[in-house]
């Protein structure tokens, strides 16, 4: 009798929340940051009226002018994918071994050998983010993100979508219009069913909600967490789920690769999610590294044990290591660049549930970071022209070593 009744009301938040109707009983208010939905509503919830077909993407208005054009092979070979490269070790494990990309690089063909050769994964850097992919109230832009499924899709890789609720990247008709609470959860739920059933059953994880945390473990004050509250993360994962229930769905977020105060949270923000029955499958690290400072080998395999031991999978989704803001010899930079790559792929390879390991960028020519700091930087495993670098060698020894 206990028993039935702690599952049936979490039953019954689910169908509040999958319905991403207007008028439905407030979601409760959370205090503690690390607990999303209440599980213990003070009233009785009372039958809920659906409004599922507002939010049914087949309802929308979807942009039909932009072609959306499949690339051509550019090369053709009838050993497209050489032996001993990370991707055929990485098939043979079953790792998903991807870098972010972009499908306006896809005629390069230096870009698409090192690619395909390498990968067996391509993540989706910036086309599927909603200032490109929602530009308008009534307009979606498959285009960029279409392009880069048809590419993987010649080239047999998985994707890795990104991203269906962050903080950044909105369109001012997002950010600039007011609206009710109900219009706002309304508007996600679009944009989330409308994203993930466009592209249903062609990728393998969705990042659904993006750095959601600050520093201290507190939820950050995103646009989402003012206007919806922090219902907005339980509601995300349950509509990604509704329209696509094969995609993996990921809680991403950086600095919380190691033990510190906002893996904790994101520790007992998944593990309130799953008691709740919240469709969760994942944790992403980010691990946008700096040379100094990233985290040691034991709290890292502490943090990814203790996340799979909650039978979620733990994801490195962004991984990248600046170097170029310290004033050190070369040799020492690239030791510890090197070093540290290692050591967080050796941990992915100890836990069983680490399946996916992506670098943010295919090779330093590529990489968002010189932008982003204003200055030169080499963070990836490939240099600019193309080259492998020494924490490739020690990827693919570390690879080879599975075999022996
Ligand atoms: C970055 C892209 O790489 C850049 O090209 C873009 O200009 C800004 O966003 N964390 C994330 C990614 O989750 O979406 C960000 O990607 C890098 C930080």
């Amino acid at each position: 009798m206990v028993m039935r009744e702690r599952w049936i009301i979490p039953m019954l938040i689910l169908l509040m929340i999958s319905s991403c109707s207007l008028g439905l009983p407030s979601f409760p208010k959370m205090n503690n940051a690390s607990r999303p939905i209440a599980t213990k509503p003070s009233a009785q919830p009372k039958a809920v009226k659906t409004n599922f077909q507002s939010c049914d993407p087949k309802n929308l208005p979807l942009s039909e002018g932009i072609p959306s054009v499949p690339p051509t092979p550019i090369y053709n070979s009838s050993v497209p994918y050489p032996n001993n490269t990370m991707r055929s070790l990485a098939d043979q494990l079953n790792l998903y071994i991807g870098a972010a990309g972009d499908a306006r690089q896809y005629s390069n063909i230096e870009y698409v050998k090192l690619l395909t050769h390498e990968f067996n994964m391509v993540a989706v850097e910036n086309a599927m983010k909603w200032h490109i992919i929602h530009p308008e109230p009534d307009i979606y832009d498959f285009s960029r993100g279409d392009a880069l499924v048809a590419f993987a899709k010649i080239y047999d890789l998985a994707v890795y979508g990104h991203v269906l609720v962050w903080d950044y990247a909105y369109p001012t008709w997002v950010t600039e219009t007011s609206r009710t609470r109900d219009e706002w959860i309304q508007l996600l739920c679009e944009h989330i069913k409308t994203v993930t059933s466009h592209y249903q059953g062609q990728i393998y994880a969705w990042d659904v909600v993006n750095e959601a945390f600050n520093n201290d473990g507190s939820l950050r004050n995103t646009l989402w967490m003012q206007k919806i509250g922090p219902e907005y993360v339980a509601m995300a994962f349950q509509w990604a789920r509704e329209a696509d229930p094969n995609a993996h769905l990921i809680l991403n977020d950086h600095f919380a690769e190691g033990m510190n105060s906002k893996s904790e949270a994101i520790y007992s923000l998944a593990k309130g999610l799953l008691m709740d029955g919240v469709p969760i499958d994942g944790v992403g690290m980010q691990m946008h590294l700096l040379l100094w400072g990233p985290p040691t080998t034991e709290e890292l395999l502490m943090n990814m044990k203790r996340l799979s031991d909650l039978d979620l999978d733990v994801h490195i989704t962004e991984m990248d290591l600046r170097m170029n803001l310290s004033s050190e010899s070369s040799k020492v930079k690239t030791d510890a660049q090197t070093d540290t790559y290692r050591r967080v792929f050796d941990s992915c390879l100890a836990v069983p549930r680490c399946k996916v390991f992506v670098t943010w960028g295919l090779t330093d020519k590529y990489s968002w970071i010189p932008d982003y700091t204003g200055y030169p930087d080499t963070p990836l495993l490939f240099d600019e022209n193309f080259q492998p670098k020494p924490a490739y060698y020690e990827i693919m020894k570390l690879l080879q070593e599975q075999f022996q």
